[in-house]
């Protein structure tokens, strides 16, 4: 083997993994083997750096020697470090690395394997120097100090004496400080602690993960007080997730205001990043057009993709949810999936509202979605709150409270972050001050660090703490001002402008705002970075901070004025960038527009506003929409009709989907006065006909009769799309409400103004009209052919709540019941995919119809009449007269 080592005084250097036989136990003997195997691997190639030659290799540790002490202990740092990495990277299988080092003369030997081998006193001491460094640590003998001289980029602290068993003298060992860095004198802090504690939480997550990869997912809830470890957790089941190839995906909910569902925008904007095209059409399926509505980035990769259904909104917003769900859920056929969301206590409405969706799905999805919130935060106004009650109630969630961690745990997270143990009386200070929350732990951990309260010069331990004097600032909060305080002004000055931008930001906005040239900018990165206050993300070079504590910390010391200014420069900055995609920034620009205060122009302010609520209409996010339009109007001047008119039109539509009808109405009929008054005919016939169509949607005939008419009256003769759907739906109420002439002449206009227009689409709705009005006077011939017609048009335009009507009025008409029943079969799928009630109802009396002729069951028969009665009432459609016949022929049948 090492033939080319010389005889004489060599370095012998010992690596000894801590804790190996834990490995075991955690993780198995497998996993224990591949983890050590890696490791062996990572010494073996910094040996081959540093020159210096493998003597044997046990399984958790080796024996190195080198011709030069300097390459030996420099060697040992490069080990450390890339230990270092390797741990941060992969901290569920994190193993800490001592190693210790000594010079002196050895002996060459053949061993028994005839394989060369060094031994003596020498060697013997390096091992035992080894076993006295604690994880992290390089421990070197003080000839190995001696040899190396004053080597100005090395530092060493000095140990003291130790006992090494089978020698008699004691040895002056020093550790070398290889985690220095820069001006900070004694431990230099990790980029990341590494994980410590939280075993029964790992396994009860552990246990979820492993069900949701055989295909039983679930929801968990981790809730505790800010800082406590839930983020740092998730991440941890993330890595190990990542692991057995589950694909994580993190979304975020803010403090502010934005875009509808923002955590599952991140989600699945990540997730369509990270697939390829192909596959990506795979999990899309026939939803691109929905899952679009939600991320509208994605209609720039599938322009082709359809136009999402037109349907009633309680429908609307069901087939979105159920889209976004088949996406994910073919998405995890290929890979499981880790849905991480954090900070739900600012979750909105909608995004709550998917979330117990999803919950509902999860077992029988492969997903796991584990959610964090603040506990200590849900008294406010959350809608978190009610979310709550109801996962719990139904037992949708598995929740994990997270409390501050054991002592034990706090001492390896010390150890961990000063690369040694702590004295006793500094890990009692700590724990006492912090009470066992991680976050105030690091925060504490780093002020101390950065005030040299810690250590002494020579990088000791400083010998007698005392409370008063380190001066813990009291509350986590005013450690992190401290620390703010020791920044540059100007970094400070640039993290307050990243602060008022939000969580995240990116480089080119914060360099806008900040007004500063962009070198100075860099530099202050770097030194927010090196503080730990920053870090950078994965997406688009943006930024983050740490904690979101630190982000609050940094506001509260803004004064609101200048507060207001800073959001106002923001705004303009954003504004001035993106003129293009307007709707894309509208609801972070309206946010700081109405953070800026009275500077902020009020009319643009409103513009946005009235943006942004078209953005979450546009997404089904009701509650969201509503807000932004009231927000607008509370801002419109009053000269501005038109705008005014326009916001109520779809604020009405807003209340209209929360099913509050009286005040949708109210505002309905102000926008359309307020057309009227402009002369606006294209608006008069887009306010009423929408109106219309809501109206019936929702059983209100003589409401949307009487807004029809009153459209109808404004437009005159005019040919326009507007005029056609108003004629086919007044038409249609007329006949249903016993009105033959009228509502016959109507639908026939209708019919012609649609082809005349030579718009498929309204010719089929125009054509369901006419069915439904044939069918409600039993003109099965013409009720057949328009019925036919119209599921031909239906299909070709993709309309398919129509085609679902288009289905069920004309399969009463059927030639033969095979047909019907061919018929039937198509709009049951679809009217349960689309949530079409009316047609469900339908189509159930078709069949018994259809059930009664072919066996004679009277009784079957007569028990669906009392099943439709009940439909009936329930769903408030017309036709409780002929459910009472229904059961009435029965019981003639009957005899009774
Ligand atoms: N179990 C742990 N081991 C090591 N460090 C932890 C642990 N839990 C939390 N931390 C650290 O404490 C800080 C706060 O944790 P975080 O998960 O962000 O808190 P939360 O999400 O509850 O507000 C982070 O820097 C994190 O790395
Ligand atoms: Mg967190």
């Amino acid at each position: 083997m090492h033939e080319g080592l010389p005889e004489g005084t060599l370095t012998l250097l010992f690596t000894d993994v801590e804790g190996s036989t834990d490995l075991t136990t955690r993780l198995g003997d497998e996993a224990a083997q591949r983890i050590l195997r890696s490791h062996r691997q990572l010494v073996q190639r910094q040996v081959e750096q540093f020159g210096g030659q493998q003597i044997k290799g046990t399984g958790d540790g080796s024996m190195v020697a080198f011709t030069s002490a300097r390459r030996a202990v420099e060697c040992a740092i490069a080990i450390q470090r890339a230990v270092r990495t390797r741990n941060e990277d992969y901290p569920h299988e994190a193993i800490p690395v001592r190693i210790g080092i000594n010079s002196g003369e050895v002996i060459r030997e053949e061993g028994p394997d005839g394989r060369g081998d060094l031994f003596g006193a020498t060697v013997t001491a390096a091992a035992r120097i080894a076993a006295k460094a604690s994880g992290d640590e390089i421990l070197v003998a003080e000839t190995v100090k001696g040899l190396l001289g004053a080597v100005k980029d090395l530092q060493f602290a000095d140990r003291g004496r130790f006992r090494l068993k089978g020698f008699a003298d004691r040895w002056h060992l020093y550790q070398v400080l290889w985690e220095r860095e820069g001006d900070v004198s004694g431990p230099v802090l990790l980029r990341r602690t590494p994980f410590v504690g939280r075993q029964s939480e790992r396994e009860q997550l552990r246990r979820c993960l492993e069900q949701a990869v055989r295909g039983q997912g679930s929801l968990v809830l981790l809730s505790g007080e800010p800082g406590v470890g839930k983020s740092r957790l998730a991440e941890q089941v993330a890595v190990e997730a990542r692991d057995q190839e589950v694909l994580v995906l993190s979304g975020h909910c803010y403090e502010m205001e934005m875009l509808p569902y923002a955590p599952f925008v991140e989600i699945l904007d990540t997730a369509t990043r990270s697939m390829d095209r192909a596959a990506l059409q795979v999990a899309l399926g026939e939803g691109a057009g929905e899952v679009a509505r939600m991320l509208p980035s994605l209609r720039k990769l599938f322009p082709d993709a359809p136009a999402p259904l037109d349907l009633p909104p309680e429908q609307e917003r069901h087939y979105l949810f159920s889209n976004v769900l088949e996406f994910l859920e073919r998405g995890g056929r290929e890979r499981p999936l880790l849905l991480v969301i954090e900070d739900l206590h600012w979750a909105d409405d909608s995004t709550l509202l998917l979330l117990q969706h999803l919950a509902q799905r999860a077992n029988g999805m492969r997903v796991l979605v584990i959610g964090t919130y603040r506990d200590i935060e849900l008294e406010g106004h959350y809608p978190l709150q009610r979310a709550l009650e109801v996962l719990v109630s139904q037992r949708l969630a598995e929740q994990i409270s997270l409390d501050c961690l054991a002592p034990a745990a706090v001492e390896a997270m010390l150890r961990a972050l000063a690369g040694r143990p702590l004295p006793q009386q500094l890990f009692q200070l700590i724990m006492s001050e912090t009470e066992g929350n991680p976050f105030f732990i690091e925060e504490v951990f780093k002020y101390l660090l950065e005030e040299k309260k810690l250590v002494d010069d020579s990088g000791q331990w400083r010998a007698e703490v005392i409370a008063s004097e380190l001066d813990v600032p009291e509350g986590v909060r005013l450690v992190i001002g401290r620390r703010l305080q020791r920044l540059s002004e100007d970094c400070h000055r640039l993290l307050t402008g990243a602060a008022v931008i939000g969580y995240n930001f990116t480089f080119d906005l914060l360099t806008s705002v900040s007004e500063m040239d962009t070198n100075t900018v860099l530099d202050c990165m770097d030194e927010a970075e090196r503080a730990h206050l920053i870090v950078s993300g994965e997406i688009d070079s943006r930024f983050i901070f740490s904690h979101e504590l630190i982000r609050q910390t940094l506001l509260a010391d803004v004064s609101a004025a200048r507060r207001q200014r800073l959001h106002l420069q923001i705004a303009e900055v954003m504004e001035r960038a993106q003129s293009s995609a307007q709707q894309e920034i509208a609801t972070d620009l309206s946010y700081h527009l109405s953070q800026a205060g009275d500077s902020a122009d009020p009319r643009k302010r409103s513009r946005y506003l009235l943006l942004a609520g078209d953005r979450a209409l546009s997404a089904a996010a009701f509650e969201d929409a509503l807000r932004q339009y009231e927000g607008a109007l509370s801002l419109q001047p009053k000269d501005d009709a038109r705008m005014h008119a326009e916001l109520r039109y779809k604020r009405g539509l807003a209340l209209r989907s929360l099913a509050r009808w009286e005040e949708a109405l109210e505002d309905w009929w102000d926008a359309l006065a307020k057309y009227e008054g402009l002369r606006d005919l294209e608006a008069v016939g887009q306010v009423s006909s929408d109106a219309a169509r809501q109206l019936l949607w929702g059983g209100r005939y003589l409401e949307a009769l009487e807004l029809a008419l009153r459209g109808l009256s404004r437009l005159g003769k005019v040919v326009s799309p507007h005029r056609c759907l108003l004629l086919g739906n007044a038409g249609l109420t007329l006949s249903v409400a016993g009105y033959y002439r009228a509502g016959a002449g109507m639908i026939r206009e209708a019919v012609r103004l649609a082809e005349e227009l030579g718009d498929d689409q309204l010719l089929a709705r125009a054509l369901v009209a006419k069915a439904v009005h044939h069918f409600s006077y039993g003109q099965t011939v013409e009720q057949a052919e328009a019925g036919r017609r119209a599921i031909e048009l239906c299909k070709a335009t993709g309309d398919l709540w129509d085609l679902t009507n288009a289905l069920w009025v004309t399969l009463a008409t059927a030639d033969s019941l095979d047909e019907s029943a061919a018929l039937n079969e198509e709009l049951e799928s679809l009217a349960a995919r689309l949530g079409n009630q009316g047609a469900f109802f339908f189509s159930s009396r078709a069949m018994a119809h259809r059930d009664l002729m072919l066996t004679g069951n009277i009784s079957a028969f007569e028990e669906f009449a009392k099943q439709d009665v009940e439909t009936c009432r329930k769903i408030g459609l017309v036709g409780l007269s002929q459910s009472y016949a229904y059961g009435g022929l029965a019981h003639f049948w009957l005899g009774r």
